[in-house]
């Protein structure tokens, strides 16, 4: 099976998590992306969803779901996303697609993180994926020294030439070299920088389940 049809298995087996009667938190990216098709069919038995980025907000529309604003919903039943790396204890690394700051605001809104991935996404440990950080511009340079400090490498993401501008007007430092140990830890730390938005080191808001697209099948890791 390819890359691509194993996330197409694991978007339509995310089906199973949406609650009928209740809105449902939608992630960002190429999974999400193959779970929002297969939602298509079942978006009559809900009010709608909650989405984390631009990106997913113009999909749900394009195929009839209402996106609430995550101001009019006090909390949601299941969030469903993807993930860049994904340990054994349902840690993770988000930001591949920029989104990681709404993803985590909408994760923790939800009482159940249910991660869908295909199988290259399983670790052993996280930081062979660089960490996404979303900064403000004015600290990116500082932010970038105090990762080199711990031995990590900081790149500023580009796009088409220019600085990636985030659908909340911010920058990406993809942060390479890192060894996350402790993920707790790590997130609180980076989180009380001067100028970091978002760490994507999702460990508070870590994932209930994995639907793990694997050749023989969808395998259910819960954590
Ligand atoms: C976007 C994310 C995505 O969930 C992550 O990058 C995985 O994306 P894909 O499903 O395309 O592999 O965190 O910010």
């Amino acid at each position: 099976m390819t890359q691509d049809e194993l996330k197409a298995l694991v978007g339509q087996a995310a089906l199973q998590y949406v609650v009928p009667g209740e809105i449902v938190g939608v992630g960002t990216g190429s999974t999400v992306n193959k779970f929002i098709e297969a939602l298509a069919s079942i978006k009559d038995r809900i009010p709608g969803a909650v989405s984390s980025s631009v990106a997913s907000t113009e999909k749900l529309r394009a195929i009839g779901v209402r996106v609430f604003d995550s101001n009019e919903v006090e909390s949601l039943s299941v969030y469903i996303d993807g993930a860049d790396e994904i340990d054994h204890r349902g840690f993770m690394i988000k930001g591949g697609g920029a989104a990681l700051t709404r993803e985590k605001i909408v994760a923790a809104q939800s009482r159940r993180f249910v991660c869908i991935a295909d199988e290259s996404k399983l670790v052993d440990a996280l930081g062979k994926f660089p960490v996404p950080v979303e900064v403000i511009p004015m600290a990116a340079q500082r932010i970038a020294r105090q990762f080199a400090a711990m031995g990590g490498s900081a790149k500023l993401r580009l796009k088409d030439g220019a600085p990636l501008v985030t659908d909340n007007g911010q920058q990406i430092l993809d942060v390479g070299g890192l060894s996350i140990r402790d993920p707790l830890a790590f997130e609180n730390d980076v989180n009380q920088w001067p100028g970091v938005v978002t760490v994507g080191v999702f460990a508070h808001q870590k994932a209930a389940v994995c639907l793990l697209g694997t050749a023989s099948g969808v395998k259910t890791l819960v954590f």
